[in-house]
């Protein structure tokens, strides 16, 4: 029986829509082999949306995103907007977005491809076989917490202010979540906080150690966060799911992108307890390389294989299009970000044929 699906797609800002132009075509390749409809909108966020509205998160794609079954992005943002207000930036449409649909959950798998060791700044002992995830609170802490803002003290000083706060309950739910993660993987989970220094923290670490009581079966340990951003790089294989609150994870997931070569390469997903996730690369736009051919498809492609296995449960065409994205990787083909001597060299619309090829 065919099913039918509808996906938003959100191209945004800078390489944004020629890797979701690939992505598409990635896609539209797969989905008959698999019994699989899909159909495709399209709506604006970030700097395009606001120079056609002035809303970097126009109401309207809200509304486009909630009536379909999983929104796939790619990236927003560009040095042309980055001295607007706040409230005019393309990552506040981003943060809206987040917000919008309650997406608490933000899954970011790091994984090496033995084809790719050679692109790591570190050396292939370090890094070989390194699989974990970092599962990142999305709509809360020091990104959401009142007060905010920039306030003009009495003296005439400003005094730029946000607040780390997190609930009981925000934390329950996203610790629930990487346990149920830790279970599917390797049964190790590592909370990273900053409970020797934050109050906020020590909530957060108090409520993880009581949830392992229903997970007896995944081994919990906590690390302070600047010892996990050592540790990430010292010995990376001693992790296999992490959990942290919204900014440490940010900033994790960046460390734990670079372990795997490249950022070009991870995708992820986020997730809320109901209605339709958002799927996009842990990369940026790119500005510098926009509209020139050069940007590499691979996380985009990728976060649609996580977009069909945790967005519509279609588990074997995810894995179909991660068998191509090795199969590609295995003939040697490459984008510049990945590039290494004795491999072949090809643009983002180049990898997007070699990918059509493998499937
Ligand atoms: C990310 C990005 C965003 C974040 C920005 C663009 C708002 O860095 O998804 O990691 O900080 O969450
Ligand atoms: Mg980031």
């Amino acid at each position: 029986m065919t099913e039918q699906y509808l996906i938003t797609l959100l191209p945004g800002d800078g390489i944004g829509p020629e890797i979701t132009k690939v992505t598409v075509e990635v896609l539209k390749a797969i989905a008959p082999k698999f019994d699989l409809e899909l159909s495709f909108q399209e709506g604006l966020i970030g700097g395009a949306a606001i120079d056609a509205t002035g809303n970097p998160l126009p109401e309207e794609t809200l509304t486009m995103c909630r009536q379909s079954d999983a929104v796939l992005l790619a990236a927003i943002g560009g040095y042309q907007w980055d001295s607007l207000p706040r409230q005019q930036r393309p990552e506040t449409g981003l943060l809206g977005l987040r917000e919008g649909l309650g997406l608490f959950a933000n899954l970011r798998p790091a994984t090496i491809f033995p084809q790719l060791i050679d692109a790591s700044t570190l050396k292939p002992e370090v890094i070989q076989g390194v699989d974990l995830m970092v599962v990142r609170e999305l709509t809360g802490g020091i990104y959401f917490g009142q007060p905010k803002g920039i306030f003009t003290s009495e003296t005439n000083e400003k005094r730029g202010v946000n607040t780390m706060a997190y609930r009981e309950s925000e934390v329950d739910r996203i610790a629930k979540v990487a346990f149920e993660i830790a279970q599917k993987r390797t049964k190790k989970l590592c909370s990273v906080d900053k409970a020797n220094v934050l109050d906020v923290s020590q909530l957060w670490r108090d409520r993880v150690t009581a949830m392992a009581a229903n997970y007896p079966d995944v081994e919990l340990s906590h690390l302070y966060v600047d010892n996990a951003a050592m540790q990430l790089i010292r010995n990376p294989r001693q992790f296999d799911t992490i959990v942290t609150g919204n900014l440490f994870g940010d900033i994790l997931s960046d460390e734990a992108a670079m372990l795997t070569g490249s950022i070009g390469m991870l995708p992820s997903a986020s997730l809320g307890a109901t209605g339709p996730g958002v799927f996009e690369p842990v990369h940026g736009s790119a500005p510098d390389i926009a509209g020139q051919d050069l940007a590499n498809p691979l996380a985009m492609v990728l976060s649609a294989a996580m977009l069909l296995r945790y967005g519509l449960n279609q588990d074997l065409a995810a894995t179909a299009i991660e068998k191509a994205v090795w199969q590609v990787l295995e003939a040697g083909i490459r984008t510049g970000d990945i590039m290494s001597p004795g491999m072949v060299q090809v643009g983002c619309q180049g990898m997007g044929e070699a990918l059509l090829e493998a499937l």
